[in-house]
């Protein structure tokens, strides 16, 4: 077996624009695929991918591409038991609830994992499908336990580059290496309320209890930490389980999640959290640590791009622009809503310090009968029944539980949280599968609303938005992004 090639992208030089991962399947294979096309780094969202994978086989897959991609995966009796439990050729019946996947725990059994493993395969697979670009993939640090099994899969289907924020993937880069030669992989689980002398919980999964493809090493794809502050990027150089290949610097004012500002507690009239000149990241310093780095948060714009490129930058982040392509996942109907609000100016993004189970700041697009609405966040009935955002805490005896801020507050409190901490959050996971067209009905019949994220530039969409058309494509955001300054 020879040893994974760590380093570089392969390729001889950068791409300046990245399309930012964007969760849930907002940067879906597609978008990806047509980012990747132009010799941009088109970037994949695993986060919540095995759901969207099962959800997708649900309704009918339509186009046949999941069974493309599973029927190119090195497990076939894996995909095979997949296809059988989840694929209905002709789609759910008018409010059939979808089927849910078991959640994702402390444990999780070794066929579960397989389902992530399949995920991360099916979304790298379809956007490197057609064409030699790089493809990259995105997860989030904090939805800790599906990530090593959906990296494993990307990396079967030749993932280029990983990325990940929200939280520090200090232990990523060597589980990479790991998983590159089909070793076993474990990640630190973070249990609240564990006492100094608990022994230590892992996530581990096994590559060889997947049974195929271990013969041959895998390439090992390069591995950008998505930060904030210059402490993080100095930890994730100097102390991360190994190597990193360069940096996404993001700002709070990019779409999604964001980080805390540094000392916390000051909030503008509107409830935002207050950012101020500690939470600048230094560049100079950034750049003097040696690694490529792209600037993410407002920065999609020719301006931006040259702006980035003269502090020493290698290019851009961009995420904003491309959720509303017309390749992204976004359910046409949202899609065409803000689309409209953007073109009359009535379009706002607010940061959010409560909507999010996690405690990071969120930014949400305030919409019509989307969770930004109290109206429709009153109605919903809160249920937790995806999971990807629960917190482990400590139980009784040492035993391991779940817990999130969103669930049922009863539930929350029962479980050890506080009835103040569950006011305002939002189920993100339900949200953001809504807003990918894939909506849960509930038992009672009630169909999950949606919530939308982009960053505070929102309105620079209307710089590409054509008169004649609803929509423009990811070429037209490269093709701006890469046009005249002036
Ligand atoms: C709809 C949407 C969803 C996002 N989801 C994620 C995510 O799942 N993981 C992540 O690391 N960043 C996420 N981001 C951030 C983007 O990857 C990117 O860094 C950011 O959008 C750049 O700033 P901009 O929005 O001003 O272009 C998201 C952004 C948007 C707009």
């Amino acid at each position: 077996m020879t040893a994974a090639i760590a380093g570089r992208l392969p390729g001889s030089a950068w791409p300046q624009i990245i399309q930012g991962g964007m969760g849930v399947a907002i940067s879906n294979w597609t978008l990806a695929r047509a980012v990747s096309r132009t010799g941009q780094l088109g970037v994949v969202s695993g986060t919540g991918i095995d759901t969207v994978m099962v959800r997708r086989l649900q309704d009918g897959d339509v186009g046949g591409h999941v069974r493309r991609a599973l029927a190119a995966c090195p497990w076939p009796a894996l995909a095979d038991r997949v296809l059988s439990k989840y694929f209905l050729p002709k789609g759910r019946a008018p409010d059939q609830p979808y089927k849910r996947l078991p959640m994702w725990m402390a444990n999780t059994p070794t066929s579960r994992q397989g389902i992530g493993m399949l995920a991360g395969f099916m979304e790298v697979w379809l956007a490197k499908a057609g064409h030699a670009g790089r493809v990259g993939v995105n997860l989030l640090t904090k939805v800790a336990i599906p990530n090593l099994p959906i990296l494993y899969g990307a990396m079967h289907a030749q993932a280029d580059v990983v990325l990940m924020g929200a939280g520090i993937p200090r232990e990523i880069p060597g589980a990479l290496d790991k998983l590159s030669l089909h070793e076993p992989a474990a990640l630190r689980l973070d249990v609240i309320g564990a006492l100094a002398d608990d022994a230590a919980r892992w996530l581990r999964f096994d590559p060889q209890s997947m049974g195929a493809g271990t013969d041959a090493a895998l390439r090992r794809p390069a591995f950008f930490p998505i930060i904030a502050a210059n402490s993080l990027a100095t930890l994730m150089a100097r102390k991360a389980s190994g190597s990193i290949e360069g940096f996404v610097i993001e700002g709070p004012t990019a779409g999604g999640h964001n980080a805390p500002p540094r000392g916390q507690g000051r909030f503008d009239e509107e409830g935002q959290p207050i950012y101020g000149e500690r939470d600048v990241v230094d560049l100079d310093a950034i750049a003097a640590l040696g690694y490529p780095f792209w600037i993410a948060g407002g920065s999609g714009s020719p301006q931006g791009l040259a702006s980035a490129l003269a502090q020493g930058a290698a290019g851009i982040q961009v995420g904003t622009l491309f959720a509303y392509a017309d390749e992204s996942g976004m359910a046409c109907g949202v899609k065409s809503q803000v689309l409209r609000a953007v073109r009359s100016r009535t379009v706002s993004v607010r940061t959010d310090p409560l909507a999010s189970p996690t405690g990071f700041p969120f930014k949400v697009v305030d919409v019509q009968d989307t969770l930004s609405g109290d109206d429709v966040y009153q109605k919903r009935q809160r249920i937790c029944d995806l999971g990807y955002l629960r917190d482990a805490y400590r139980g009784e005896g040492g035993a391991i539980h779940f817990r999130c801020a969103s669930e049922p507050v009863e539930d929350f409190v029962r479980k050890g949280g506080s009835a103040d901490d569950a006011a305002g959050r939002k189920c993100l996971c339900n949200g953001l599968m809504a807003t990918a067209g894939i909506a849960q009905t509930q038992k009672d019949g009630s169909v999950e609303p949606a919530i939308l994220t982009s960053g505070d530039a929102i309105n620079d969409i209307r710089k590409i938005l054509p008169q004649a058309r609803d929509g423009y494509s990811a070429l037209d955001v490269i093709s701006y992004l890469t046009g005249p300054t002036g």
